[in-house]
């Protein structure tokens, strides 16, 4: 039977007035225990990277845009919020369908009210790109969480390009307030590190811009951005630069046009039930539409070296964003090192990937994980800390993590949970399978990507309680 995501409490008229997870909020804890095996068709919600970008071209293109998948996470609809207050009309129309009517390139409004992000720095930093090329000054603001992320990455570029930050953003730190600029300027720019984020907001600065915008990465990052543009009708173009880098140009001013988006599942929030079945004896689970975008797809490649069964097949897509099915059956695993320059394709997974690690035979040495230190929490530290507290040896030398997998995870550890929305379902997917149960301080912040991961896990037969 498949299993389908609960109907969303949002309202169908219009966005939810508040939905903002604040640190003030009760913690809910849960614990997860070792279950018989999980077996099951299930189609995880959509991308999330897709969902803030979906929303954001539809907002800045003439004409209507139509939705459909969206990823109903509080981070993407906190994105959608943005660009109500904006000016564009997003409107939902039915279960994960939504529609926005656009305002045009350099077309934004400026808000009444500051923007809040939430815990999204994806959302935020994307739309500090799309605000850069107007003449607006707008308030960026989040949770702690964003409010402890590094913003000097993007505002380096987005002041080459024009705009300025006029309050705020000590030390590169949310709430600032930044002043787009009016005659915003194209230039080319070298990313310092891997980042779609720091690329998408050049590029998203860039449209408002006359002439070419150029941004050269060493290593490819996820390229959704570019696929994008090109669905709405921006010229773009993409070359390789060096051995494992791309140069990407986009001309500016063009005039977006609205258009359909359908918005494939989230390989990032796959990565959950395709462990978890993997580590449960006997599981063996289906999942549908899953992106498979080879900038994606590192998980897969590292799951498969170590062993994995992941078959995939019906393989599809839809501008230019390649979808297949994949089927998973619980696997022996052994430990690999996964080599710096898959770090790109697979940095939101290195949680969940340490989880298989654990219970693989051997060592696995995942290396150049710096930028696991600036996301949602300190991923390095805390994915060290999730499996030490559950009996697990692992070091972190350097940026590199070490993990000794004994085939088996002691557990009866209660993991913090730092905000972070993949810490939570990583542990409980350690617990499907441990000795002991496991239990996460808080599940509050699964809400920002996967709405419905405790059910779905459920469905399939996980024991969270
Ligand atoms: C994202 C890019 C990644 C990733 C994040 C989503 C995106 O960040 O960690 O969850 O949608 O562009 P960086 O590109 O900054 O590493």
């Amino acid at each position: 039977m498949w299993y389908l995501p609960r109907e969303s409490h949002r309202d169908v008229s219009g966005l939810p007035k508040d939905t903002n997870l604040t640190d003030s909020d009760k913690p809910t804890p849960l614990q997860s225990r070792a279950s018989g095996p999980l077996t099951g068709k299930v189609r995880v919600p959509g991308d999330k990277s897709i969902s803030h970008r979906a929303l954001i071209l539809g907002a800045l293109a003439v004409g209507e845009t139509r939705i459909s998948g969206l990823l109903e996470g509080e981070d993407v609809l906190n994105t959608a919020k943005s660009m109500q207050a904006l000016g564009a009309r997003v409107e939902r129309t039915g279960d994960f369908a939504w529609k926005v009517n656009g305002v045009g390139v350099a077309g934004f409004a400026e808000p009444k009210a500051p923007l809040d992000f939430g815990n999204s720095g994806t959302g935020c930093r994307l739309v500090m790109g799309a605000v850069a090329g107007c003449p607006i000054s707008a308030v960026f603001d989040g949770d702690a969480s964003l409010r402890s992320r590094p913003m000097r990455r993007i505002l380096d570029p987005l002041e080459k390009m024009g705009a300025k930050v006029v309050s705020g953003g000590a030390g590169g730190r949310l709430p600032l307030t930044v002043q787009g600029a009016r005659d915003p300027l194209p230039i080319t720019y070298k990313t310092p590190v891997a980042s779609a984020q720091i690329k998408s907001a050049v590029l998203l600065a860039g449209l408002a811009a006359p002439g070419a915008t150029t941004v050269i990465e060493t290593e490819a990052s996820r390229d959704h951005t570019e696929l994008m543009l090109k669905h709405f009708g921006a010229e773009i173009s993409s070359v390789q630069e060096g051995q494992h880098g791309r140069r990407i140009t986009l001309v500016g001013q063009p005039e977006l046009h609205g258009a359909n988006v359908i918005v494939p599942a989230d390989p990032s929030s796959a990565a959950f039930p395709i462990v978890a079945a993997l580590i449960v004896e006997g599981s063996e689970i289906v999942l549908s539409d899953v992106m498979t975008n080879p900038l994606r797809t590192g998980l897969f490649t590292t799951l498969r070296e170590m062993g994995a069964s992941i078959e995939e097949s019906e393989a599809r897509g839809d501008a230019g964003e390649p979808m297949a099915k994949l089927r998973v059956r619980a696997s022996k695993l052994r430990g690999v090192e996964v080599p710096p320059e898959r770090a790109p394709s697979m940095i939101d997974e290195y949680l969940v990937l340490a989880v298989a690690a654990a219970f693989a035979e051997g060592t696995t040495i995942m290396r150049g994980l710096q930028e696991l230190r600036v996301k949602e929490s300190d991923r390095l530290e805390a994915t060290a800390a999730m499996l030490r507290v559950n009996g697990v040896k692992v070091e972190i030398s350097g940026d590199d993590l070490i993990v000794e997998g004994r085939g088996h995870v002691p557990g009866g550890g209660v993991v913090a949970t730092h905000m972070d929305h993949r810490i939570a379902m990583s542990a409980l997917v350690m617990g499907c399978a441990s000795d002991q149960p496991i239990t996460v301080d808080d599940t509050a912040f699964i809400a920002t990507s996967f709405p419905d991961f405790i059910p779905m896990m459920r469905s399939l037969g996980a024991d969270f309680s």
